[in-house]
C-alpha cells in the first residue's frame, strides 16, 4: 500500500511510519522540519499542514510518483495545557487550525488520490484523544479541537462512503512523546489510572490497531474511532 502519515518527524507519527516501512509499504510523511527516517521506501515532505498550498504540492509530488493514495493517517497536532482564561486567543484558534482545519484540509486534497487507489475501500484515519471522553479540564481547546475530528470522522465517513472511502479514527491515553514530556509525572499517572489497563501506552500498542484499521480487513468499518486502554 501507499501511505501518507503527516507529522512523522517524531513520536506516533515516526513509529507508524517505521512499522510500515517494515510491513512492505510505501510511506510519504511530512512535517515542518526536515526527514528523521531513512528508508528507501520513504519519501518525506517538509510541509505544514496549515498550509494548504503545501498540502497541495505534496498531493502533487504525490500523484506524479505514485498516482494513488490507499490509506491517509491525519497524525500531526499540537497540544497546550492551560486554563482556557489563560489561553490567549490566538493560541486557541492556532489549536484548531492544526488539530482541526489541517486535517480537514488533508481529507479534501487527498480525497481525489484515495479514489485511485485499487484497495476496495481505502482508508483515512484520524488520530484523537482521551482528552475528550474525559472532557479534562486544563485541555478545552485541544479536547475540543479532537471533539471536532471525531464528528468530522462520522460525518465524512457517510459523505465518502459512495466512493468508497472509509473514514475512521484511532482515540489515544498517554504515550511518551515530544507533546507530553513537559507533562508532570504525577498527572499522567492519575491519567493513567482512570484507564482499564493501568500502565502507559506504548507505540507498540498502537502501530496494530493502526495497521488493521487501514488494511482491507477493517474494510467494512467506518465512522468510527477506537479507544485504546479501555478508557470508557
Ligand atoms: N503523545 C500522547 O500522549 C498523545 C495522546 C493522544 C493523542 N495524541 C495525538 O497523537 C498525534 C501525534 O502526537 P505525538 O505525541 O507523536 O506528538 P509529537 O511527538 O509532538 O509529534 C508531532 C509531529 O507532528 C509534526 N507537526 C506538528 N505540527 C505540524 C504541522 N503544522 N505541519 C506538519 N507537521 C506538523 C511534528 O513535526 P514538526 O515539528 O517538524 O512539524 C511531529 O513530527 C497528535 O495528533 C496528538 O494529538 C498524542
Amino acid at each position: 500500500m501507499i501511505v501518507l502519515i503527516t507529522g512523522t518527524r517524531t513520536g506516533i507519527g515516526r513509529a507508524l511510519a517505521e512499522y510500515l516501512l517494515g510491513r512492505g509499504h510505501q510511506v510519504v510523511g511530512c512535517s515542518r522540519r526536515p526527514a528523521t527516517i531513512e528508508h528507501p521506501q520513504y519519501v518525506h515532505h517538509a510541509a505544514d499542514v496549515t498550509d494548504v498550498k503545501a498540502i497541495k504540492s505534496m498531493c502533487r509530488a504525490i500523484r506524479a510518483d505514485h498516482g494513488r493514495l490507499d490509506a491517509v493517517i491525519n497524525n500531526a497536532g499540537t497540544a497546550s495545557m492551560n486554563h482556557f482564561m489563560t489561553t490567549p486567543a490566538e493560541t486557541s484558534r492556532r489549536m484548531f487550525e492544526v488539530n482541526f482545519f489541517a486535517v480537514l484540509d488533508c481529507c479534501r486534497e487527498t480525497v481525489k488520490l484515495l479514489r485511485k487507489s485499487e484497495e476496495p475501500a481505502p482508508a483515512i484515519l484520524n488520530v484523537s484523544t482521551v482528552a475528550v471522553p474525559w472532557a479534562l479540564e486544563g485541555q478545552l481547546l485541544y479536547s475540543a479541537s479532537k471533539a471536532a475530528v471525531e464528528q468530522l470522522t462520522r460525518v465524512m465517513s457517510k459523505e465518502l462512503a459512495q466512493f468508497p472511502i472509509r473514514v475512521n479514527g484511532i482515540g489515544l491515553p498517554p504515550v511518551h512523546t515530544v507533546l507530553t514530556r513537559s507533562v508532570p509525572a504525577e498527572k499522567i499517572d492519575v491519567l493513567i489510572q482512570r484507564q482499564a489497563f493501568k500502565r502507559m501506552c506504548t507505540v507498540e500498542d498502537i502501530v496494530g490497531p493502526v495497521d488493521f484499521l487501514i488494511s482491507r480487513e477493517s474494510g467494512f468499518i467506518t465512522g468510527e474511532t477506537l479507544f485504546l486502554g479501555g478508557v470508557h
